[in-house]
């Protein structure tokens, strides 16, 4: 059994009461840290050996400059923002949404994509990760991007996606209430595709090679949101590239 890193962390100070402010610092009391805040504007924030800003993006950098020279090491929570010229040591974003009513778990079994400018930065970041349940994965700045684009195609456009069914649906006379029968097949979905990968999960007329019912599929959108026409034609054409594709992404 291995024996787990002496913590380089004991007092923990929050800064920025917000969703992510609030579920953290109910995480790392939990989890066995001095845990000073959240402290929201104008409040003092406490000495401690790391500060943890869960302050919007774009106040990060005003925080950390008003925080910097105490001794502590600085993160931040952000996934958009890169670790040079922000100002902070280190960055730990945890790859879930927040919306304000979390506990104590809310890392728990939740990927942290941690960086740091030291490698003791890296370190605490890491630490605090598995400290509260996540698991980390360091994400360098030159990746930053790409991996924020990759979690907002995932998180945010699915939502998009589940707005655009929502719509043709309730164009097509379905009943208001048909997000309850949507949303089972979403999950489902997602399941398979967590299991097993994007071409075994891939099921349909497009998967299927039907290219009638996707045409009938086609002149209905067309007739009742044809706002949305492009957005089904680019997505079949990427979803027929899948079919023909070998492999799926590692
Ligand atoms: N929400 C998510 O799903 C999520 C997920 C992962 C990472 N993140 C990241 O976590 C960070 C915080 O996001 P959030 O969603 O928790 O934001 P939020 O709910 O808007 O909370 C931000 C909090 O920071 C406070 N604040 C603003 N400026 C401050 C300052 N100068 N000093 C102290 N407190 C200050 C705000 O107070 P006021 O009300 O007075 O402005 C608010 O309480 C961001 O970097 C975000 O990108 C968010």
């Amino acid at each position: 059994m291995s024996i787990p890193d002496p913590r380089t962390v004991a007092r923990l100070s929050v800064v920025g009461p917000g969703r992510v402010g609030r579920a953290a610092a109910l995480a790392f009391t939990a989890a066995g840290y001095a845990v000073s805040g959240p402290s929201g504007r104008g409040e003092p924030v406490a000495e401690a050996d790391a500060v943890l800003l869960c302050v919007p993006d774009r106040e990060i950098g005003a925080v950390a400059a008003a925080l910097r020279g105490r001794g502590a090491l600085l993160g931040h929570t952000s996934g958009a923002t890169p670790l040079a010229g922000s100002g902070v040591d280190f960055g730990l974003h945890p790859l879930r949404s927040f919306a304000g009513a979390e506990g104590a778990d809310a890392f728990a079994g939740v990927g942290c994509a941690v960086a740091g400018v030291s490698p003791q930065a890296l370190r605490t970041a890491e630490e605090l990760a598995r400290a509260v349940g996540g698991t980390p994965f360091e994400v360098a700045d030159d990746q930053r991007a790409g991996y924020h684009a990759a979690a907002s195609i995932a998180s945010n456009f699915l939502v998009t996606l589940e707005a655009a069914a929502e719509r043709v649906a309730a164009a097509s006379g379905l009943p208001a209430d048909f997000r309850a029968h949507l949303a089972p097949l979403v999950r489902g979905t997602v399941e398979n595709w967590a299991a097993h990968g994007p071409r075994a999960a891939l099921t349909g007329p497009i998967a299927r090679g039907d290219e009638e019912t996707v045409h009938r599929q086609r002149e209905a959108v067309a007739a009742r949101a044809p706002e949305l026409l492009a957005l089904f034609d680019e997505l079949s054409d990427r979803t027929r590239a899948l079919v023909r594709s070998e492999e799926t992404p590692a």
